[in-house]
């Protein structure tokens, strides 16, 4: 390719280390600068680096905002390497007329794999058993030890019926015979409840009938803390509770209070407020079984995510338009390419 032609190409910022596939895939359509050591950089180096640039990869971690968007006058997409986008101000991004993109679907199934997992690890003490038994604690057998809550034939409640909410009721459901009910902003289809075996409920009664209740909605400023002291004291004393969705949606230092006073059994969590940081409290009390936001974590579905990504920012910074864009009807004309 002549100079001129590569000066012409569209340049975007991979902001954290991806598959080299994938920024192998990216450096065939544009001026790509990648961060293959995963470096962290403070907001003004980010800010520094996309000037001059139409496109970003980004993953949950980048906070854009409208400081960042004002500073990057160039920018027209960023493309989003998650299904959750609470890292974007959409509306700031509306207004300076940038692309949010998502990566849907693609994550739906492993994520709802995950989160049977976790709820099976917590309801029956996986960790917490594994533990002991590294500690060297395990002398004799007891008829307690470790007992947990059943999950096959238990009630499962589902807080966020979206896709991926819809595939752990799936699972419950067909695999496990549990009763599912659920609540959702929007009521399901007849037929589709009917399909997943769903019942919908109201939220104070998915919080008293659960027996174990997993978080599947998305994080915005009306589903912050969804879940505190007071929804936390409507559960069962022998009940679960799983977050797979976003740290902030419960309150994790009631949920601490409420694991160490045990009016909830146990807790299994991906996600956490402030993370990577973790509330000490819940650090050192033992029914809670934590993991590092891994939920969609094979290496198939992470590879999906990232291409879907990568896909992104080439049909659209090439003028075809975004494929999973986030705002509605963003206009196919509105390139980076055409401006
Ligand atoms: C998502 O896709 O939103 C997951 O939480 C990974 O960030």
């Amino acid at each position: 390719m002549s100079d001129a032609a590569t000066s012409q190409r569209p340049r975007i910022l991979v902001t954290r280390a991806v598959f080299p596939e994938v920024v192998a895939k990216l450096e065939r359509h544009f001026e790509v600068e990648s961060n293959p050591d995963d470096a962290d950089w403070s907001r003004d180096e980010l800010i520094a680096r996309l000037q001059g640039r139409q496109g970003a990869f980004t993953t949950g971690s980048v906070k854009v905002d409208e400081a960042l968007l004002a500073a990057c006058p160039d920018l027209r997409i960023c493309a989003n390497m998650a299904v959750g986008y609470n890292n974007f101000d959409i509306d700031a991004m509306t207004r300076h007329g940038v692309v949010a993109t998502n990566t849907p679907d693609v994550l739906t199934e492993t994520t709802a794999d995950f989160g049977f997992a976790l709820l099976m690890a917590t309801a029956r003490r996986l960790t917490e058993s594994e533990h002991y038994l590294r500690r060297g604690e395990w002398k004799k057998w007891s008829y307690d030890m470790f007992a947990g809550a059943d999950i096959h034939g238990a009630t499962l409640g589902i807080l966020g019926m979206g896709r991926i909410g819809q595939g752990i009721a799936r699972r419950g459901a067909l695999g496990f015979g549990m009763k599912v009910i659920y609540h959702n902003r929007s009521r399901l289809p007849a037929d589709v409840e009917a399909e997943l075996g769903a019942r919908y409920v109201g939220k104070d009664e998915l919080l008293a009938q659960a027996d174990h209740l997993v978080l599947v909605l998305p994080y915005s400023a009306s589903s912050h803390h969804a879940i505190g002291a007071a929804e936390l004291a409507r559960m069962k004393p022998t009940a679960t509770l799983v977050n797979l969705a976003r740290g902030g949606i419960v309150d994790d230092a009631a949920l601490a209070e409420a694991l160490r006073a045990r009016t909830i059994a146990a807790a299994g969590l991906d996600v956490f407020e402030g993370e990577p940081s973790v509330h000490p409290a819940l650090l050192t009390v033992p029914n809670v079984v934590l993991t590092p936001h891994i939920a969609s974590a094979s290496i198939p579905t992470r590879r999906a995510m990232a291409d879907l990504a990568a896909d992104n920012l080439i049909s659209f910074l090439e003028g075809r338009g975004a494929l999973t864009p986030v705002q509605p009807n963003p206009s196919p004309a509105d390139t980076g390419a055409a401006r």
